[in-house]
């Protein structure tokens, strides 16, 4: 089972011409709800692939927090760990211009009181991986991953959006997944502008935090780097895509690879099921009608 800890929110999305100046009113061309968050989208992401999955987490009391439990639950996504905390579920404004390019404000309502996790040696029980990012806090990013370590699973964090890692328990943690920019915050360098540069920066994050590395590259696909020696390093390409929203494409790369590595696919095979998931999810608008299933993205790598 893959156990994701992490966000859900509601994505209120306008369709845009450009993105706005400061101080510039726009009018959208369109506008629409679809179901969101980081965490969330990963664990869908996964799921369509075909793992059994435990999504934990939190929502407000609102007609938001019921979709997003609804929306989930039809995924086959287990939401016995879904708390509901505090009035307001999680939201995202997002604005996606006509290249596919998003920006995004979140607003954490419920993902920002989770705190310590409760029977976590009961939730986290039967996990074989165990994946969080940075949407909810680090009191309950941390006590995912070390509840996933003591469980013996692989732990993955994908720390978007971009922080320091200074908060998290990296001791706790086996795949560190970003993409560029999340890359250069964390260390402190400039933003590669292509794979040769990521692959560099990818060793030294993965010397420094004694962590395997994956770097997302956009429309070039993603490079990644194992821990002290272990699972090689490499890049794996991306394909052409007719991009019509981005929103979502990391998670869905995050998600995949993260099934893929419960399925005991190599890293070289998860990173390249993870990189033509990426690629189908930015052909359809919202972060998750572009998710493909098992059967759709096999016969895309085929
Ligand atoms: O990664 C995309 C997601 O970021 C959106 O669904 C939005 O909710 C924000 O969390």
């Amino acid at each position: 089972m893959i156990i994701v800890a992490g966000s859900a929110n509601m994505d209120l999305v306008a369709r845009v011409d450009h993105q706005p100046a400061p101080g510039e009113t726009l009018i959208a061309d369109g506008y629409g709800v679809h179901d969101g968050g980081k965490g969330a989208n990963q664990a869908v992401a996964a799921a369509r692939l075909g793992s059994p999955m435990r999504f934990v987490g939190a929502v407000g009391a609102d007609d938001f927090g019921q979709r997003i439990r609804d929306t989930l639950a039809a995924e086959s996504i287990d939401t016995a760990a879904l708390a509901t905390i505090g009035p307001a579920s999680g939201i995202a404004m997002i604005s996606v211009d006509t290249a596919g390019e998003n920006c995004i404000i979140v607003v954490p309502g419920a993902n920002g009181e989770l705190g310590a996790i409760d029977n976590a040696e009961t939730i986290f029980e039967s996990a074989r991986v165990v994946l969080a990012q940075l949407e909810t806090t680090p009191a309950f990013v941390n006590a995912a991953l070390k509840a996933g370590r003591a469980q013996g699973a692989e732990t993955m964090l994908n720390a978007a959006p971009a922080a320091s890692l200074a908060p998290y328990a990296v001791e706790a943690l086996d795949w560190l997944i970003v993409n560029a920019a999340e890359a250069a915050l964390i260390g402190g360098a400039g933003v590669p502008d292509d794979p040769a540069g990521a692959q560099t920066l990818a060793a030294e994050l993965a010397e420094t935090y004694a962590v395997g590395v994956v770097i997302t590259l956009g429309a070039d696909g993603a490079v990644w780097h194992g821990r002290e020696g272990a699972d090689g390093r490499g890049h794996v390409a991306g394909a052409p895509a007719d991009v019509v929203d981005t929103t979502g494409a990391g998670d869905t790369f995050v998600g995949a690879f993260a099934w893929a590595r419960s399925q005991d696919k190599s890293v070289r095979e998860a990173v390249t099921w993870a990189v033509a998931a990426g690629g189908l999810s930015v052909t359809q608008a919202g972060a998750r009608s572009g998710m493909p299933t098992h059967t759709a993205l096999a016969a895309a790598l085929a």
